[in-house]
């Protein structure tokens, strides 16, 4: 060890007067030459049962604050409050807020399989998915998208593609909606594929009818979409509707 390096020297000990172990008395050289005049080092006293007791909480306390730290919101604002608790379940809904229910409480299942949620506007399909989302968000890792938007910004600007295709659930809302050209469905394909070789759960809400998925999506992506998930089926009122039967959003 050289002059300088850190240095202990032992010089008999106190008591602590909690736990009774004997704090060490030890004399910390400095690692450097100091200037003329000024001590070489100082003395601290070392650890005794309480102080390790102390550092080793504050550091869980620092850990726990860390994890604490949530990832940001995957859901768009508006979509947060969606949860089982506020849909209302009637005889028209009642079996596919079921199926909903027990894929969430299952979750995550083997190869990847997800939910396709069908139906007429207005009757649930977002609201149903973003309700499974809400409540796996906490435990997992989870991308919300709508389709046509996500295909936009993928357009003009950098998306996170390994985050879209490696979450643990991808919402992928409104599929068909979007304006379909060789490049959507390319980019369609490639998000469902992806997954599906990653056996990664994702939800597609759309309001075509399966006859249609072929000419909307593609027949590539539209096979696996439909072999690859359990088909939900929304039926009942147009929830945006006033009982007036305007369309109230
Ligand atoms: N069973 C329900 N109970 C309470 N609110 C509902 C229910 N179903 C739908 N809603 C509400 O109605 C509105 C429309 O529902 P949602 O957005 O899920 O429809 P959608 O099927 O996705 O329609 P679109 O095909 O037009 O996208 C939302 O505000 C949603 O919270
Ligand atoms: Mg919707
Ligand atoms: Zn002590």
């Amino acid at each position: 060890m050289s002059r300088y390096s850190l240095k202990r020297s032992f010089f008999g000990g106190e008591p602590c007067r909690v736990c009774d172990e004997i704090r060490t008395k030890i004399y910390y050289r400095h690692p450097f030459p100091l200037p003329a005049g000024m001590p070489k080092g100082h003395w601290l006293l070392s650890d005794c049962a309480c102080i390790r007791k102390e550092r080793v909480e504050s550091r869980l306390e620092q850990q726990n604050l860390l994890t604490r730290t949530r990832r940001p919101d995957p859901l768009p604002i508006g979509l947060r409050s969606h949860s089982f608790e506020n849909f209302t379940v009637m005889p028209l809904n009642k079996k596919s807020y079921e199926d909903c229910q027990i894929f969430t409480s299952r979750f995550p299942q083997d190869h990847g399989r997800g939910i396709l949620l069908m139906g007429p506007s207005g009757t649930g399909k977002t609201h149903l998915a973003c309700a499974i989302a809400n409540r796996l968000k906490e435990s997992h890792s989870v991308f919300f998208a709508s389709l046509p938007i996500l295909l936009e910004k993928m357009r003009t600007s950098n998306v996170d593609l390994d985050g879209l295709l490696s979450a643990d659930l991808l919402v992928l809302d409104d599929i068909g909606s979007e304006r379909e050209t060789a490049w959507t469905t390319e980019r369609l394909l490639m998000i469902v594929d992806g997954r599906m070789i990653k056996s990664r759960a994702t939800i597609f809400t759309s309001n075509y009818d399966l006859a249609d998925f072929d000419a909307r999506l593609g027949m590539r992506a539209a096979s696996r979409i439909i072999s690859n998930n359990l088909h939900v089926f929304l039926k009942g009122p147009d929830w945006r509707m006033n009982r007036h039967g305007r369309r109230v959003y």
